[in-house]
């Protein structure tokens, strides 16, 4: 069976028993800050399951696009991906238990035509927050199971996909040592406290990895042997001239890397230093390692196509941003060729006595561009100690000196010292002395920001929603600002003198006596590190993409220069 077969047959399959397809969220979650990617089919879904009406009813299904970094290192193995489909199906305060075990039970032996046999599975052993599931291995039991295991926590209790939220005890389904098909009973809601609390209504939310299904389907010893991944690894046996068959570990690594960076790219991230763009950069250049052990270079734009063969038709992303996903990769893959010959010369070098230490290990993070687990790889496969404590020290140590060097650039959210992070950088001062401005309200403090080179993110202390006519006024403000070609001036003071003239600033106490204060034109005066640009006409045009609640009293902006 094909992947695509695969996925037509699940959807078919529990649209017959009334459930209604939805369609594939983005990759990036839109309403979870704790989280960098969907790791899940039912991130998107979180408000339903806490209780919210979905539009299209109580019984969902659809296949989703995930991401899960978590254990980078773990990709090389048969059946860890960095980048999966996950078909799913939902019940959101609608059939629970039987319902579920029994569909389940009916797709995979009329369906799929597994038997029964070949089929094990494992339920909650029961703990302090949730009893025994005798009922679900009740179930399984009456179906004709025989092999049914009870574990604990760790196994078998899923959720919540960020710090809280829905989860509860499960009921995983293996063909032989591969979980196939995971049933999670989600009646429960993790709180901030760490206490598990009863959710309003008992759902169920269903997760079945596609590649390794398609791979038992197929009775293939591996998900890379599938055509999810085949013209991948067929690419790149072409272009290296070696045989997977000898390769497993590059190739895999390799492959799963690069489609995934090309899905996170679809999604208008760039490798950086931050969050996404950080997993992404980090992605890239384990793959541009690993090409050296193949002996390729420049490859990665060139598994953009094989990887569109595979996906294009069910993510039209893809082919939209092609362009944009081929110039990064190159980007991307240039810049770490650069200083990765030299990086690894440098590592023989300073690990001739079989130990790296911590400010070692740190000039490869920093001058080399080695990402941490990298480093670790290396040491690992070369059998050198290497203290992750030291490393992380020295990281620290580093964080502390700029900070004190530049004053709080790492607490302004800004970790990139690019022109546009820069551009943006300046126009959060804009958008600060502009909210004091419209919602006149001069307490309003930066509770938070976070800046890309596409975007910024801004949090501030504000006790409501802004209304549409607020959001147009502060951009129509800030854009005025803009306009008027305000000099951005920069000055060196005392604290206590920047108090005086009236300038806003937030993380005070981290500062030593001398301040610098950026004034910009008769409209703002804020103490800050910078870098900023030199005039405001620099910006471009100011637009707010985004209002939303961040916590208690903390309202979030999204905002972008055109
Ligand atoms: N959300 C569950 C999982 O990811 C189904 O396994």
């Amino acid at each position: 069976m094909k992947r695509k077969e695969l996925i037509k047959s699940y959807i078919e399959f529990f649209k017959s028993k009334g459930h209604k397809e939805i369609p594939n969220s983005p990759l990036i979650p839109e309403n979870d800050p704790t989280v960098l990617f969907t790791t899940a089919g039912m991130h998107p879904l979180v408000p339903y399951l806490l209780g919210q009406p979905h539009p299209e009813g109580k019984r969902l299904v659809n296949v989703q696009k995930c991401v899960r970094t978590g254990d980078i290192e773990e990709v090389g193995d048969e059946h860890h991906h960095t980048f999966f489909e996950m078909l799913g199906n939902w019940s959101l305060g609608d059939y629970f238990k039987k319902q579920a075990i029994e569909m389940s039970f009916e797709y995979l032996t009329k369906v799929l035509k597994i038997p029964k046999e070949k089929i094990h599975v494992t339920c909650f052993a029961g703990d302090k927050d949730a009893p025994r599931d005798n009922e679900s291995a009740e179930i399984w039991k009456n179906l004709g199971i025989k092999k049914i295991k009870f574990l604990s926590k760790k196994h078998n209790w899923w959720g919540p996909a960020g710090q809280t939220g829905p989860c509860g005890p499960d009921t995983e389904m293996f063909i032989g040592p591969i979980e196939i098909w995971n049933n999670v009973f989600m009646q429960y809601n993790k709180n901030e406290k760490g206490k598990y609390e009863p959710l309003k209504q008992k759902n169920v939310d269903t997760g079945m990895g596609v590649e390794r299904t398609i791979a038992i389907l197929n009775n293939l010893e591996d998900s890379y042997l599938t055509d999810c991944f085949k013209p991948i690894i067929e690419k790149i046996e072409s272009l290296s001239g070696k045989k997977y068959e000898q390769n497993k570990k590059p190739m895999r690594i390799i492959a799963d890397h690069i489609k995934a960076s090309i899905f996170i790219l679809a999604e208008g991230i760039q490798p950086s230093n931050t969050e996404q763009g950080y997993v992404l950069r980090r992605l890239i250049r384990r793959a541009v390692r690993y090409g050296k052990e193949l002996g390729i270079k420049n490859f990665t734009t060139k598994l953009v196509e094989p990887v569109l063969k595979i996906y294009q038709d069910d993510y039209p992303e893809l082919k939209a941003n092609k362009k944009f996903i081929l110039e990064e990769l190159e980007k991307e893959e240039k810049k770490f060729e650069q200083t990765l010959e030299k990086g690894l010369n440098k590592f023989k070098k300073i690990t001739k006595d079989k130990k790296l230490n911590g400010k070692n290990a740190f000039l490869l993070y920093q001058s080399y561009g080695f990402p941490k687990e990298m480093i670790e790889e290396e040491c690992r496969k070369n059998k050198i100690k290497f203290s992750e404590k030291e490393f992380e020290k020295e990281f620290e140590k580093h964080q502390e000196l700029s900070r004190t060097a530049s004053a709080g650039r790492f607490k302004s959210g800004l970790a990139d010292k690019g022109e546009e992070t820069t551009k943006l950088h300046t126009a959060t001062h804009l958008l600060l002395a502009a909210l004091r401005t419209i919602l006149k309200d001069p307490n309003i403090i930066q509770k938070g920001s976070n800046i890309t080179a596409e975007r910024l993110r801004f949090d501030f202390s504000f006790p409501r929603k802004l209304t549409k006519e607020e959001l147009k006024q502060i951009e129509d403000l800030v854009n005025a600002q803009i306009q008027k070609s305000c000099e951005v001036i920069r000055e060196e003071m005392s604290l206590e003198e920047a108090k005086k003239k009236g300038a806003i600033g937030v993380f005070e106490k981290k500062y030593g006596e001398k301040v610098s204060v950026y004034t910009i034109g008769d409209f703002s005066k804020e103490i800050c590190a910078g870098p900023h640009v030199k005039n405001t006409c620099e910006l471009g045009k100011f637009r707010i993409i985004k209002e939303e609640s961040s916590s208690a009293g903390v309202r979030r902006i999204k905002a972008i220069l055109e």
